[in-house]
């Protein structure tokens, strides 16, 4: 048996006793990380790729920058689905996350290729400078407050090769989660409490403009800048009400 076939055999409660490192874990608010991953465990994250990642793909990468094949590291990959869609499109793929449950389910598309981290360290010892074509975050950028949010997109910016392009993106201050803003933070991050469906707390760190968000993402160059809003009740005014969400495509020069 190969290593990728073995994997695919590892059950997610091993895959939880995976994370590496001496470091204690970060503390995050009381229920994300257990809470997440038994909500990984209950089917939570994509089955399909978001519509704006596809478009992303073809009209950015294949159109524009005719770039169809390389490497591509999916930070906060969740399950693995937007890796898997651009393995199908030619790509080789990294993916790193904090949740166990979700890297066991990402392994059975990239097998070793996707890593357990602890919250926010740092991923030299996993990756180096200018290996990837491209780096991607989509909705895994704003759960981190500013200074762990900068050491972040710098290390992106030293994994990227000269000339790779990055694909992140923000939750905006016009996404319905700001109406549930329960308390901000200094750092960066809101408190945003969700009573109805989702029934969670959560800490967002929010964008106002699309000039904050291309000082976030400085050291890269920007290509383009745009936003999406999947599905969205204008009369909600609970979590089910706007979706909307910045995109930061940039390039390291
Ligand atoms: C909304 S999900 C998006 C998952 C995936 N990127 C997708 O598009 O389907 C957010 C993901 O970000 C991950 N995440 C949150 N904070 C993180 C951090 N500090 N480092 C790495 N991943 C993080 C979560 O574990 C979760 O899997």
């Amino acid at each position: 048996m190969n290593k990728m076939e073995e994997l695919k055999n590892v059950s997610c409660k091993e895959t939880k006793t995976l994370r590496g490192g001496e470091k204690e874990m970060d503390k995050l608010p009381a229920d994300s990380l257990e809470a997440y991953d038994e909500k990984y465990a209950k089917g939570y994250g994509l089955q399909y790729p978001d519509g704006h990642v596809i478009r992303f793909y073809e009209r950015v990468l294949k159109h524009e920058l005719k770039l169809t094949k390389g490497k591509i590291l999916d930070f906060g990959c969740g399950n693995g689905i937007h890796s898997k869609y651009f393995m199908d499109h030619g790509f080789e793929c990294y993916g790193v996350d904090i949740i166990p449950e979700a890297i066991c389910q990402g392994q059975k598309f990239m097998g070793e290729h996707a890593v357990l981290i602890e919250p926010n360290q740092s991923l030299k010892k996993f990756f180096h400078k200018d290996q990837f074509d491209i780096v991607f975050a989509n909705q895994s950028l704003y759960y981190m407050n500013n200074s762990d949010l900068k050491k972040c997109v710098d290390e992106l910016y030293e994994f990227a090769k000269p000339g790779g392009i990055c694909f992140f993106t923000m939750m905006s201050r016009l996404n319905c989660y700001a109406n549930l803003i329960e308390e901000e933070y200094d750092n960066g991050l809101s408190k945003v409490v969700l009573k109805n469906r989702l029934r969670e707390t959560t800490y967002i760190n929010f964008v106002s403009n699309p000039e904050e968000l291309e000082q976030i993402f400085r050291p890269f160059e920007t290509l383009h800048i745009g936003c999406y809003d999947l599905f969205s009740f204008l009369s909600s005014e609970d979590e089910d009400g706007c979706s909307h969400h910045y995109i930061y495509i940039g390039t390291k020069k």
